[in-house]
């Protein structure tokens, strides 16, 4: 039987799954092969565009003619397809069955193309095995953080004020866009273990077990944050000490019950020992030992453990100059190379800060060759505009997974990692991510997880193809040139040279010079009046540049070899030091301000020459972000600016108005 395809509840954008994009596959004849369930969702698919675009779709045994064959061959886990075609035939073939979705979704993204010509056979494999979205999602509403934490899409599309908000058949649609894109993985509550959604791993465990089962369909496991303590806040034990056998116990019975819930279960993702999260320090205990102990209860399983590397010390005082946050992940993992059970995935963050616009590559990357990665990037803005401004992070990420850890000629990110992993950043709005042009930013992170060596671009043009099937020169032209560059002009009006932050505490939208400076958050600009920057070099300063290896250690160590885009993020400058690109660092600060607005009010008139070309839901919704974008990009603008030129006394060399 064909599973019928999600119905969009009234108003919700179809984003990159709207009907017509269907219409190539719909009018053909289609012959749909195999048994199980994800082939019948594959079934469900093309009965759909059938039904919708007079195509006829069989489930014959024997081969019989057709347009397009989807064939199951086998009932392995590959999430591999064959695609080609030869003079009057399209095929499809996949060993595993998330493999022939996959190569469903495949065929819809060529569209004709896919029934044109001949097509080689190729093959198509996911280069990274776990791609994943990590929602932020609170179950209860969260006093100071809300329904999702760092959420700008609404509300939460899984929980509601405390409970379950049973829109399955949403829940159902969302997965069917997440699938095609690659996606294979979701934790649907925050790595923030708050009490009421500590419960989801015990007695609550049928609220997650009912999201699995809408997920299933599209290849994708359910994952759950779980906190460090529940054996103590569930459990009633008195300690959560990962050598305690009470404890090993409690974790393994507590674990084969969510198995027997949820038997496609993927595993647990831990924030320990972070921001105030219990963990194994506690109890003197290692980060490998607290991993390995949950990575025992979750291996004759099949879940893997994804332990977050995002641990430093938040409680810094900003008088200690020998403390640096960027070193402190790479203090505490690199040591444990070699102790973490092949089910534990490190998950770290792609920058060894926090998602700031621009980052070096964090040195714990290639600092464990004995350890399983997950790389983390953040597609929820918090630090990006909220998704109140347009910033497509494609070429953000795709420069992190394109990067040679040991050089710039050696093995890339991408190739080093085995999942990559986006926080969220959809919510229950009808646009799904509040901002339309921010999903962007979700197609693009599934499809690099899948080849994260794909050039952006490319898949910019992919996104926009399947969001406006049929869009005139003029409209994809538009649409195009507006997400392009944006993380760029975002970085722009920000802060400059890699140095980070200068946004207002607490909800981080909007400047504040100084909002982090003297707070105990260990990220800080140290601007005073002859210069500007954190000096993180060996010889003089924190000694983070010695982290990374050869040649990187060298390069970042000297201003004269460092990226002009990390300088302040590496050494403190003084504002005339000259750049590579000619201009001095303040010079540097007040033209990129200047631009970085002018670019916005560029893209925001360009915007709105597209009225006649969208929907108006749509496009006001942007029009109206663009407003908010632009003010806001004028305050940074004139807050940095003006900063820069009271600590320095330097004016602009074009005398332009500074207040
Ligand atoms: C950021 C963010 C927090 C989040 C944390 C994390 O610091 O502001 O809300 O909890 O990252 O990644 O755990």
């Amino acid at each position: 039987m064909p599973l019928p395809v999600p119905a969009l509840p009234e108003g919700v954008d179809p984003a990159w799954l709207p009907d017509e994009v269907f219409r190539p596959l719909g009018t053909r004849r289609v012959l749909v092969r195999g048994p199980g369930p994800l082939v019948a969702t594959v079934h469900g698919e093309v009965a759909a565009a059938c039904a919708r675009f007079g195509g006829r779709v069989e489930r014959a045994a024997a081969p019989e003619p057709c347009d397009l064959l989807l064939e199951l061959t086998g009932d392995d886990d590959s999430e591999a397809f064959t695609f080609g075609r030869d003079a009057d035939r399209t095929t499809v073939t996949a060993s595993g069955p998330t493999g022939l979705l996959y190569g469903l979704f495949h065929v819809v993204r060529l569209g004709e193309r896919a029934f044109a010509g001949e097509h080689r056979l190729t093959e198509h494999r996911p280069r990274l095995g776990i791609r994943m979205l990590d929602h932020w999602d609170n179950v209860a509403v969260h006093p100071v953080m809300g329904q999702v934490e760092r959420g700008y899409a609404g509300g939460s599309l899984f929980w509601a004020a405390g409970r379950a908000r049973e829109e399955w058949g949403r829940v159902r649609a969302y997965a069917r866009l997440l699938a095609a894109c690659g996606i294979n993985a979701v934790a649907v509550n925050n790595v923030n273990v708050h009490a009421t959604e500590a419960r989801l791993l015990t007695d609550r465990i049928g609220e997650v077990a009912a999201l699995a089962e809408a997920f299933r369909p599209y290849g994708i496991r359910t994952h759950l944050s779980v906190t460090f303590a529940a054996p103590m806040v569930l459990g009633g034990l008195p300690t959560a000490d990962p050598l305690d056998e009470d404890v090993r116990a409690w974790w393994a019975a507590a674990t084969g019950r969510v198995y027997a819930a949820i038997p496609d279960f993927g595993g647990y993702v831990v924030k320990a020992d972070s921001e105030g999260q219990p963990g194994p320090f506690a109890y003197g205990r290692s980060h490998a030992e607290g991993a390995n102990m949950l990575a025992a209860a979750l291996a004759p399983h099949g879940g893997t453990v994804h332990w977050r590397a995002f641990v430093y010390d938040h409680r810094q005082d900003w008088r200690d100059r020998t403390t640096d946050r960027a070193r402190a992940a790479h203090e505490q993992f690199a040591p444990l190379d070699g102790e973490f059970a092949d089910n534990v995935l490190l998950q770290v963050k792609h920058g060894p800060m926090d998602f700031q616009v621009r980052e070096p590559l964090s040195p714990v990357i290639g600092a464990l060759p004995r350890t399983r990665l997950a790389v983390e990037v953040q597609a929820t803005q918090e630090y990006t505009g909220q998704q109140r401004h347009v910033c497509w992070l494609g070429p953000m990420w795709s420069e992190a997974l394109r990067f040679g850890h040991e050089g710039p000629d050696g093995p890339t990110v991408g190739e080093r990692a085995s999942a990559l992993v986006a926080v969220a950043n959809v919510g229950d709005d009808p646009f799904w991510t509040g901002h339309p042009l921010a999903q962007a930013n979700l197609y693009t992170f599934g499809r690099l997880a899948w080849q994260p060596d794909a050039d952006p671009g490319q898949l910019l043009d992919e996104w926009l193809a399947l969001t406006f099937p049929g869009a005139s020169a003029q409209l994809a032209d538009g649409v195009r040139r507006v997400l392009a560059g944006s993380w760029r002009t975002y970085e722009k009006y920000t802060a400059p040279l890699g140095v980070g932050f200068m946004v207002q505490p607490g909800h981080h939208y909007g400047p504040s010079v100084d909002g982090y400076e003297y707070s105990p958050w260990g990220t800080y600009h140290f601007a005073d009046r002859d210069g500007v920057g954190v000096d993180r070099s060996a010889a003089t300063g924190t000694g983070y540049a010695a982290q990374y290896a050869k040649p990187w250690a060298e390069i970042y160590e000297s201003p004269s070899t460092c990226p002009d885009e990390l300088l302040l993020f590496f050494h403190h400058m003084p504002y005339g030091h000259v750049l590579h690109d000619g201009r001095t660092v303040i010079q540097h600060i007040y033209d990129t301000h200047f631009e970085g607005v002018e670019e916005v009010a560029t893209a925001r008139a360009l915007w709105a020459s597209l009225a006649p070309l969208l929907d108006r839901p749509r496009h006001t919704r942007v029009a109206e972000r663009y407003d908010e974008q632009l003010r806001s990009a004028r305050e940074w603008r004139d807050q940095v600016n003006t900063y820069f030129l009271r600590t320095s006394g330097v004016p602009d060399a074009r005398g332009r108005r500074i207040y």
